[in-house]
């Protein structure tokens, strides 16, 4: 199946799911092919507003956009309401939904709240320790002094505010925080925590460890792909080589330790049976971060015929494997996603984000189409 022909078919599920979800937000199924749909009060909210805002720039459809529009209008309010913003997340809700819109249509009250976002963001940063706290408040004994290495995808919304505004205050912290995830997070061997502890006062470093993975010590797949695209587009905007080489690094760990499927398990890490779940989101999140790398890569760079490779053999083994392939009876478009196995959340299911970053692939390698992340 060509690219194309895989867009359009999502392009049938999500049409036929703007009928089923109305004003709610997808968010995992739970073992019965069905999403659990919510209101906009958590952090996957976004992945919906952007699967309409680039299904909509594909192909135009008025009443795709009319379903956009009205999900960037449960973000501003919840802006307004200040409803569960205290979180790191903001960056994924907001770059995939306000943010989008002002990309797709330069709408400037879309542009405004988009904004609003990263000031909402810049309050989850710990000035003593130098880094954004992912959760829970100030001087919480958990998680008080706490990064994950999912926040590289909140970064980037920051760095559009500084170029948006020109102010700087947005990129440096970004850096600081982006540079300390990739001191910390990415390991000698190329792989990675989840998660990393630092004194909240200090911020000495503490120790590493993990909140979806197998064990403090392992590689959560999810976390390396978000490693992978979260540097790369640190690169993009700091033009500094460590990120460009820190994506790499952990590329090459995720593609050498794919199974024959090219398809990835939920952790590099767990045992591996014929019923341990797989992560088809963490394949797509990686596809995406590859070709943000590519993008980076001097033409004649050695590397680039391998990451595509990979990127076009995940892409097939997902499409051929995975896909729901249009089925209007099925929500999603990719089965065996994994929210967190560890604690029996949605270890084998559909999952919003895994849609998002499947179709952002789809875009990028059919139309170059590059999502909304980075300002255009
Ligand atoms: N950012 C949360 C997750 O990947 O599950």
């Amino acid at each position: 199946m060509s690219w194309k022909t895989a867009i359009e078919q999502t392009i049938l599920s999500t049409t036929a799911n703007m009928n089923r979800f109305k004003d709610k937000f997808p968010h995992v199924s739970n073992g019965d092919g069905k999403y659990e749909l919510v209101n906009n009060t958590g952090w996957t909210e976004g992945f919906w507003s952007g699967i309409l805002w680039l299904s909509y720039e594909y192909n135009q459809d008025q009443a795709i956009r009319e379903a956009a529009v009205q999900s960037v209008a449960s973000f501003k309010r919840r802006m307004e309401q200040g409803s569960h913003l205290d979180h790191h997340d903001i960056g994924f809700l907001y770059s995939l939904s306000a943010k989008a819109q002002w990309i797709v249509e330069q709408d400037e009250s879309a542009r405004e709240l988009a904004l609003q976002a990263a000031d909402v963001l810049m309050k989850r940063w710990r000035p003593e320790s130098q880094l954004f706290q992912a959760w829970g408040q100030v001087g919480d004994p958990e998680n008080g002094g706490r990064i994950i290495i999912d926040c590289l995808m909140n970064l980037p919304l920051l760095c559009w505010a500084t170029e948006q505004t020109g102010d700087r205050k947005y990129a440096e912290a970004a850096y600081i925080h982006a540079e300390k995830s990739r001191r910390f997070l990415v390991r000698g061997d190329d792989s990675s925590y989840h998660t990393f502890y630092f004194n909240p006062e200090t911020g000495d470093s503490i120790r590493g460890g993990t909140h979806q993975g197998f064990k403090d010590g392992s590689t959560w797949t999810r976390g390396q792909a978000w490693g992978i695209y979260g540097f790369a587009l640190a690169y993009r905007y700091f033009k500094e080589p460590q990120f460009l080489e820190a994506s790499k690094r952990l590329a090459r760990y995720f593609i050498a330790h794919l199974p024959e499927d090219h398809v990835a398990y939920w952790d590099f890490d767990a045992p591996q049976t014929a019923g341990t779940p797989r992560d088809s989101s963490a394949s797509a999140i990686t596809a995406c971060g590859l070709l943000e790398l590519i993008e980076h890569l001097p033409d004649d760079d050695t590397e680039r015929e391998f990451f595509l490779t990979s990127v076009q053999q995940s892409m097939t083994s997902l499409i051929n494997h995975y896909f729901t392939a249009g089925d209007r009876d099925e929500q999603g478009f990719l089965r065996h996603g994994s929210y967190s196995v560890r604690s029996g959340a949605s270890p084998d299911d559909f999952v919003i984000w895994g849609d998002y970053f499947f179709l952002e692939a789809l875009l990028r390698l059919d139309k170059g189409i590059p999502g909304y992340w980075y300002g255009r």
